[in-house]
């Protein structure tokens, strides 16, 4: 089977290798977990491989993410090049409907030869929707042209609380192929980071919950330890 690597320390372990080619998954997270990091760098490491990237920002501009992330991750010097060149490609589009975004994802497919999407957030998406049905169905249409795309896309996601695998399931919890969340757990007197793979449709994965750092080279994932 052929899988996308995320290229992110340590995160292809937790997937037996990656992400199966063509599956898409949802990113969870409460707010400052790490979400628009995490996918930045996937879209990143692709770029560096020779998989063009996409980031669909319906938060951020592209300047502020370039800036977020060239200071987040200040070992890693040539995001702005990455950007310039197209080989990661940042479209903040005016709206957020999900038809507008497909359209832009399948241009980009064909022109840009993309492999790798990113949809930051879903979240966004929703808040534009009056009522819940009406996003849960558009949502469900828009996974449904995602399978025919010749894309891997992850698509984060707000928890609305910290207790990510118990929270109240969300349409996105069904429709996608892969579910990962991050947690931002309170201890003591400090915050701790980590990461799960709650489910991936098409491979075996780790199951359990594991801690992850920033870096100034990129996130780490520390595969095999526990979260205290
Ligand atoms: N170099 C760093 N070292 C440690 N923590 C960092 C570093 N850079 C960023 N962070 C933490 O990561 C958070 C931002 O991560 P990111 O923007 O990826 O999260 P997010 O889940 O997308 O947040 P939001 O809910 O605001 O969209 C910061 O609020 C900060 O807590
Ligand atoms: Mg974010």
């Amino acid at each position: 089977m052929d899988r996308v690597k995320i290229g992110i320390n340590g995160m292809d372990e937790l997937l037996n290798g990656g992400i199966p080619v063509h599956r898409h998954v949802a990113l969870f997270g409460g707010p400052g977990a790490g979400k628009t990091s995490f996918a930045f760098e996937y879209l990143y490491r692709g770029a560096k491989a020779g998989e063009n990237g996409l980031y669909i920002s319906l938060e951020e501009t592209a300047e502020d993410i370039v800036e977020n992330m060239s200071a987040a991750f200040s070992g890693i010097t040539d995001i702005k090049d990455v950007v310039a060149s197209k080989q990661l490609e940042i479209v903040k589009p005016d709206k957020f409907l999900l038809e507008d975004i497909a359209e832009i994802l399948e241009d980009r497919i064909t022109n840009n030869g993309i492999k790798r999407a990113v949809v930051d957030s879903a979240t966004m998406v929703k808040m534009a929707f009056k009522d819940e049905s009406e996003y849960r169905q558009t949502m469900f249409e828009f996974f449904s042209l995602l399978k025919n795309l010749d894309c891997t896309a992850i698509m984060t996601v707000e928890a609305p609380n910290q207790d990510l695998a118990e929270s109240s399931f969300g349409i996105e919890h069904f429709v996608m192929d892969g579910i990962i969340n991050l947690y931002n757990l309170g201890r003591e007197d400090q915050r701790i980071k980590a990461v799960e793979v709650y489910k991936m449709r098409g491979t075996d994965h780790k199951r359990e919950k594991v801690p992850f750092k920033f870096t100034p080279t990129g996130l780490k994932v520390f595969v095999g330890e526990k979260v205290f």
